[in-house]
């Protein structure tokens, strides 16, 4: 009888072991997610089974996009914050669509030249380090403003389980264990940020318990006074301290006067498909649709994925829209963007035929006269679809690794370095290599331009395709790609995002592939057009949601590149 229950009892730990093994196997290889009830997408695991919660409890996607957004600042500070902005773009069941531009500004003190030196050249220290690269946050305003208007449930409900997660505190994983440890050196620096980041001076390692007091109180506040809790009061004057303590322009005044903008999409067509993405001051809807409109004049058949000409008609394109990004586009509450001439399908098609069979050198390449055509018509991103149809698509961003790596003491969040994506001077490029022109040059209270393109794609007026990714300029290229194998290559969601991509931003003049993205014999050919390849690097980090309207599936994936997850119920 004892021999019975001793091999009953070692069958049951093996089956357990088989268990635990095959769960974890499983949420290693499968990415792609079904579901037909709802569905998030987002770069942390932890923050998409909030988002999950929220959506299974009744909420909408506008409910869970909101407490995704708070529990990234707790699970994921590499990206997700509440000392950042962003930009939301809603589809709503009723039809509407609408955007949300919660951004940060800069602070009233800012001026043109802030971060040039006495022989006027541009310090990228200045504007990608320390206090004076932090624009006004606009996260906790834009979600607050969001979840109001759009949303069902009470914000108490949605930032819940956030301040669990930064009080209880949670299990790193390899993935956020090493990215702490390969910032320390940076995080040494601010001893507020020391404290969090490291475990008493030694790196946190995969599987401790990874706690946040302050960040845990800051939540509180919010919850309990709104949007006051962070820019009034404790966490504000918090806020000012740090920011004073070492030389930055953030006044209260700054924060009082922070609203977010509901904005009007961009909109395009691509083969039938309607394109629904970010204004100004984001460039990535203008940008995105210009190479779409142009793109669509080529025909590209199922086997020429992946081949020479088709890179080099797709490199070819982004130069075009990249040298009118440099030029055209701002914070369109500062700079007239010529919005309707870069959406034309006639400019496109004036750009469509310059495309030859060769390379085009960039210096060949100038920005166009969209005018004339006028009259015609470390970020990170998540989606959420819900069983009623609501369609969320957030690019959020504090702009480099953990942005200014400055955790604002007492008060537990970092703070953005994000005017850095300011063009501090004509032709000096900041860290994304990007260039610009007064268009988006500095002034008091302007928003930066962005790369960022949270998107929905329609069919038949209805959600085909939730998306967008992090990735600097690549963003836009990115977000470009996962489209294009959707639509033209007819892709599933998984495919689309996993297939190797290509990036070219006019200057410098190179086009980059990832690591195995492309095959030898494409590289040359490529080579033979005219390119030059910059160094190999991986390209984005997107996440998608695709839905088969006809039978109502929900399909999810989170880019393999990362460590995000897709779940859908
Ligand atoms: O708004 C932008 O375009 C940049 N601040 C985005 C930064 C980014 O994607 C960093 N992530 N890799």
């Amino acid at each position: 009888m004892q021999k019975w229950i001793y091999s009953n009892k070692i069958i049951f730990c093996i089956l357990l072991l088989f268990f635990f093994l095959f769960k974890n196997l499983n949420a290693a290889v499968i990415k792609e997610a079904a579901g037909k009830n709802g569905m998030v997408v987002s770069a942390n695991a932890l923050a998409t089974e909030v988002g999950l919660e929220i959506l299974k409890k009744g909420g909408n996607s506008i409910d869970a996009a909101v407490a995704v957004g708070f529990a990234l600042a707790v699970t994921y500070p590499y990206a997700g914050n509440i000392g950042g902005g962003g930009f939301m773009v809603i589809h709503l069941k009723n039809g509407k669509n609408t955007t949300i531009d919660f951004r940060e500004k800069a602070p009233l003190k800012a001026t043109k030249n802030m971060f040039l030196d006495k022989n006027g050249n541009f310090n990228p220290k200045l504007s990608q380090e320390g206090t004076t690269s932090a624009g006004v946050p606009g996260t906790v305003a834009g979600l607050i403003y969001t979840l109001k208007k759009y949303g069902t449930m009470k914000l108490a409900e949605v930032i819940q389980p956030a301040i669990n997660l930064a009080e209880n505190g949670f299990l790193l994983d390899y993935a956020t264990a090493e990215s702490f440890k390969n910032t320390l050196h940076d995080f040494k620096r601010y001893p507020s940020s020391y404290k969090i980041f490291s475990n008493n001076g030694i790196p946190y390692r995969t599987g401790e318990i990874f706690k946040q007091e302050d960040l845990a109180k800051t939540l509180e506040l919010i919850k309990d006074e709104g949007r006051d809790g962070f820019y009034k009061g404790k966490t504000a004057q918090l806020l000012i301290k740090q920011i004073q303590s070492l030389g930055g322009y953030i006044t209260q005044k700054d924060l009082d006067e922070y609203e977010p903008v509901e904005r009007k999409p961009v909109y395009g067509t691509y083969r039938g498909y309607k394109i629904v993405s970010m204004p100004p001051p984001s460039s990535g809807g203008i940008a995105l649709v210009e190479m779409l409109n142009v793109l669509e004049n080529f025909h590209f058949t199922q086997d020429e994925w992946g081949s020479s000409k088709y890179f080099h008609e797709l490199a070819e394109t982004m130069k075009f829209a990249f040298a009118d990004r440099t030029k055209y586009l701002g914070d369109p509450d500062f700079y007239p963007v010529p919005e309707k001439g870069l959406l034309s399908k006639q400019y496109a098609e004036s750009i469509y035929k310059k495309i030859g069979s060769k390379a085009i050198p960039a210096k060949e390449i100038k920005a166009g006269n969209p005018l004339k055509f006028q009259e015609s018509m470390e970020t990170t991103h998540y989606d959420v679809y819900d069983k009623d149809g609501n369609a969320v698509s957030v690019t959020t961003t504090i702009n480099s690794a953990y942005g200014s790596k400055i955790v604002v003491d007492g008060a537990g969040f970092l703070l953005n370095n994000e005017m850095d994506d300011f063009s501090s001077k004509p032709g000096a490029p900041n860290q994304f290599g990007l260039l610009g022109s007064e268009a988006n040059s500095i002034q008091p209270q302007k928003r930066m331009l962005s790369s960022m393109t949270p998107t929905i794609v329609l069919k038949n007026d209805k959600p085909f395709l939730i998306i967008g990714s992090p990735g600097g300029s690549t963003i836009i290229t990115v977000v470009l790609q996962v489209i294009m194998n959707c639509i033209d290559f007819h892709m599933n969601i998984k495919e689309a995002i996993e297939a190797p991509r290509i990036h070219n931003q006019w200057l410098p003049d190179e086009i980059y592939a990832e690591p195995f993205g492309l095959s030898s014999d494409v590289r040359d050919n490529l080579i033979k057009m005219g390119y030059k390849f910059g160094k190999d690097r991986t390209l984005g980090l997107a996440e998608g949601i695709k839905i088969d309207q006809s039978d109502g599936i929900i399909f999810g994936s989170s880019d393999p590149r990362g460590n995000g997850l897709a779940k859908g119920f």
